[in-house]
């Protein structure tokens, strides 16, 4: 004997956890299957910029009041070059818009305490989950859980399982288009109750490599540098992070620099992957189940909550007014938003990182783009535009 729900999602990171908290609050019943433990997702240490769209759709959701209270409000960043530092104003270019930095494990940390608040119901370490029947309109998911097979039998499945999940791994190969590029480096990141360095974000181009100084609050920095893809955290004693750190940073902000021990170090691979389309009859993907992007335009947990306000309505419609219009077009409008976010990940990306195989040429070419960019408004609003967000 199964369960039964209108919504099963795979996934309790940021995109199942936002939208099981939107479906509930429209009366729609989930069912959220994850793989880890609610301690394990909420040991991930991911990118917090979020853009307005983000905060107001965690308004939307019940979920903005430690946002409200913790978040920092930054209205721009630094990019560093040429031992010189260049703030990109973005409240004067955008019309007051700005980011606000609040780190995404505390956004799952508040969509997990408001779902339990909710009773709404997540199995955590499930196993073998498989989504199935999905071509008709009849969905099951399939599970282990606690060595029992069991099965949900629903409406909708919503793949919000993450890069390596299964639900785009359960599409057949002629139904789904790839499209990737892997960068030839990686980030090593890490974290340190330190004050940071600067009041906003610091983005640095230096022929050593890339690097950025950011934060979790006014007492816990996040730092990172460009590596090759195949070092490992160990290969980077704390002693040895700082001081390739300062070699990339101006004399000034090295100067300011305040160091400590790291409570987290990791190296992260960079990728930009999309699938296409996002929607498979009843199995819709949403978040970076569907697409990846290098963090260097923070648009990670940015696109997952642009799927996310799609995808809501889409099924909040159908629910309401038995539209299928929404569901129709749902992969159409969150692509044309994840692809401008590809771009912009892209380019900061290709304007910031060391690329050894371009040569001086290349290094040339970054520089004057650089250069051109800190003296023109109009260059200045394009990057200021795509970085607090593009409309929905
Ligand atoms: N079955 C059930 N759950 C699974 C499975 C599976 N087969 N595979 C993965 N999961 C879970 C993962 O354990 C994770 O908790 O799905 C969740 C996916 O969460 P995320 O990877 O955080 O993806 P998403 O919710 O789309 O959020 C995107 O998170 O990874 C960052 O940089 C990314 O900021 C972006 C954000
Ligand atoms: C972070 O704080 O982890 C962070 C900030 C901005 C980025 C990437 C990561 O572009």
């Amino acid at each position: 004997m199964g369960k039964r729900t209108q919504v099963a999602i795979i996934g309790s990171g940021p995109a199942g956890l936002l939208l099981g908290q939107l479906l509930h609050r429209a009366g729609i019943d989930t069912i959220i299957v994850e793989r880890r433990s609610r301690d394990y997702i909420l040991g991930r240490i991911r990118a917090g910029v979020l853009e307005q769209g983000t905060v107001a759709l965690i308004d939307e959701a019940g979920c903005g009041e430690r946002l409200h209270r913790e978040g920092l409000i930054h209205t721009g960043i630094d990019l560093a070059f040429a031992g010189e530092r260049h703030r990109i104003d973005f409240a004067n270019l955008t019309g007051g818009k700005g980011v606000t930095i609040y780190g995404q494990t505390e956004v799952t940390r508040d969509l997990m305490d408001a779902r339990l608040a909710a009773d709404a119901p997540t199995i955590y370490e499930a196993e073998r989950v498989w989504p199935a029947d999905f071509d008709c309109s009849k969905p099951v998911l399939h599970y282990l859980h606690e060595g029992t097979e069991r099965r949900i039998a629903c409406d909708f499945i919503a793949g919000c399982d993450g890069f390596h999940g299964v639900s785009r791994a359960s599409v057949s190969e002629d139904k789904i288009t790839v499209f990737e590029r892997a960068y030839p480096f990686g980030w090593l990141g890490l974290l340190a109750d330190v004050p940071p360095v600067s009041d906003e974000l610091v983005y640095v181009n230096h022929e050593r490599g890339f690097a950025l100084c950011s934060m979790r609050s006014r007492t816990r920095s996040r730092y990172y540098l460009q590596c090759h893809a195949s070092e490992r955290p160990e290969d980077w004693p704390d002693e040895t992070f700082w001081a390739e750190l300062r070699r990339r940073l101006d004399e000034a902000t090295a100067a300011r620099l305040t160091t400590g021990a790291a409570i987290e170090k990791s190296v992260a691979p960079l990728r930009s992957f999309v699938a296409e389309p996002m929607r498979f009859g009843r199995l819709l993907l949403a978040g970076d189940a569907a697409h990846i992007v290098p963090p260097t335009g923070a648009k990670g947990l940015n696109l997952a909550a642009s799927d996310v306000h799609y995808l809501s309505q889409a099924l909040i419609d159908h629910y309401r007014t038995g539209s299928e219009k929404g569901l129709e077009t749902y992969s159409a409008r969150a692509l044309a938003r994840v692809w401008k976010a590809e771009r912009f990940s892209w380019w900061m990306t290709s304007l910031l990182h060391r690329f050894p195989d371009t040569g001086p040429f290349g290094r040339r070419m970054q520089l004057a783009e650089l250069d051109y960019l800190v003296g023109s408004r109009a260059a200045m609003t394009a990057l200021a535009e795509n970085y607090v967000g593009l409309p929905y």
